[in-house]
């Protein structure tokens, strides 16, 4: 706990050098920006008066160098006469505006966040429904202070936070850019790592960044013990400032481990040698397993058949919306149904979600794909909505089916094959063993501890990088 906690501080320092913009020698000028040069969405009407902003500091108070050094590093600060949004103007030029509902809910103050966590404090119910600013200053510490209709208190938010967290549409676009996935076309896409190079935090960024960017990696040349995934994942993750580890590990209804090869009566098709096509592991959890692991510690000469097969599901997807649009719409506003209902196993189990097969933000963009034939229960939709669903659903499987960008391979003896089971579906071709034999040792990763993974490890590596939008319907 106290290893994770001072790797917080550790990032949020990280991040706050990161963002900072460079901080002048000299304090900052707060300057109301004249209303006239605010733009073409303020009415020439509600110009405001110095007053209605608030009191302006007067330079002497805080210049200590040159008026030149002051023009170069100075904060330009104006609020609309009704005080509803007030605009900012960073030290580069660069304008925006935040809404003042929005600031206070942004509040630094002791009152509404808690320092050492981060974590905010503030009551939504005694926030007022209509706030104004009505005064703002500029501290030496380079954070705003700001009151608003709301007599009793100030808030205060380091402008720094606000260049941060801008939410213009442009800085939106922006962050959701880097949220974009790399779509994976096809074999000589999928990164490939060796095992002893993922001994520092490092070579582990390495693998983090190819799941994170392509959706999925081989990393070669592992030991081929059986127990070896433990080692890989850690059950309790050690960190990465002693042990770079990838942990930890999600259990299942399969336990924390499980073993892919032939059984007597198996509790999953997985476990036999037929066909299986491609599809994502557990959709039927509300959270279904984020990185899938598949480590083959056997797999002879002899076995024929047996192929890999791996197909990224956003890619298709986009192709589906490019060409057939009004399907990709059906399939994101009708629910499908998954479930695993089995008793006649050591631990029974029934779960069932219904949730669309193809999930996007407000914005539009692919946030989930929910892709599980084998495992959807009944279809429980308006009768309406039957054939729009099956018309859409098949012309999905089609285009999986007829995928260019199926990649297909032969697994040898110590490769992890590793996914995001999320957005890349998996499958595997019939085998036949000849006498030999085929066995592959797997266990899966929570997406959010993956993601997060992602970014910590990129931080320490001052490579700082963006968990993709591939996840539990994060409309991020
Ligand atoms: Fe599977
Ligand atoms: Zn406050």
């Amino acid at each position: 706990m106290a290893a994770r906690k001072s790797l917080l501080l550790t990032r949020k320092s990280l991040l706050l050098k990161w963002f900072t913009i460079p901080r002048p020698v000299y304090p900052m000028l707060l300057l109301v920006r004249p209303f006239a040069t605010l733009g073409p969405e303020r009415s020439p009407a509600s110009t405001p008066s110095l007053n209605s902003i608030g009191r302006v500091h007067s330079t002497a108070s805080y210049c200590t160098g040159s008026a030149e050094t002051w023009a170069q590093y100075g904060i330009k600060l104006a609020c609309e006469s009704d005080g509803k949004y007030m605009e900012i103007t960073f030290v580069d030029g660069y304008s925006t505006r935040f809404n003042s509902t929005w600031l206070r809910y942004h509040c630094h103050c002791d009152h509404c966040k808690q320092a050492h966590s981060g974590q905010r404090l503030i009551d939504p119910s005694s926030v007022p429904n209509k706030l104004t600013v009505k005064h703002v200053q500029l501290n030496g510490d380079k954070s705003l202070v700001i009151e608003f209709n709301e007599h009793d208190h100030k808030t205060i938010i380091p402008v720094d936070f606000l260049r941060e967290n801008d939410y213009s549409p442009a800085a939106r676009a922006e962050r959701s850019r880097l949220r974009d996935p790399v779509h994976l076309t096809g074999a000589d896409k999928l990164p490939i790592i060796d095992f002893k190079d993922m001994n520092t935090n490092e070579g582990l960024l390495s693998w983090l960044v190819a799941v994170n960017d392509y959706g999925a990696a081989i990393i070669k040349n592992t030991p081929t013990r059986e127990d070896f995934l433990g080692e890989l994942l850690d059950v309790e993750r050690k960190g990465f400032k002693v042990h770079p580890t990838i942990g930890p590990v999600m259990p299942t209804i399969y336990g924390n481990f499980f073993v892919v090869e032939g059984a007597d009566k198996p509790v999953n098709i997985a476990y036999t040698d037929v066909y299986l096509d491609l599809h994502m592991d557990l959709i039927y959890y509300e959270s279904a397993p984020g990185i899938q692991f598949l480590h083959c510690v056997r797999f002879d000469d002899v076995v024929q058949g047996g192929e890999s097969l791996l197909l990224d599901s956003f890619l298709v997807a986009e192709q589906m919306r490019e060409k057939f649009s009004a399907q990709f719409d059906a399939l994101r506003r009708i629910p499908a149904s998954f479930q695993k209902v089995h008793y006649e196993r050591d631990s029974p189990v029934s779960m069932k979600y219904q949730k669309p097969v193809i999930v996007c933000n407000p914005e539009g963009k692919l946030t989930a794909v929910n892709w599980a034939p084998a495992f959807e229960s009944p279809l429980s939709i308006a009768e309406e909505d039957i054939p729009p669903f099956y018309e859409a659903y098949k012309t999905y499987a089609t285009l999986l089916k007829e995928s260019p960008h199926l990649i297909k391979f032969r697994l040898v003896p110590g490769d992890v094959m590793t996914f995001n089971n999320r957005r890349v579906l998996h499958g595997r071709s019939s085998f036949a063993l000849n006498g030999g034999r085929r066995k592959l040792m797997g266990c899966y990763m929570n997406i959010d501890e993956f993601k997060s993974q992602v970014e910590v490890c990129a931080q320490l590596c001052g490579k700082p990088t963006t968990a993709k939008r591939v996840g539990n319907h994060d409309f991020f």
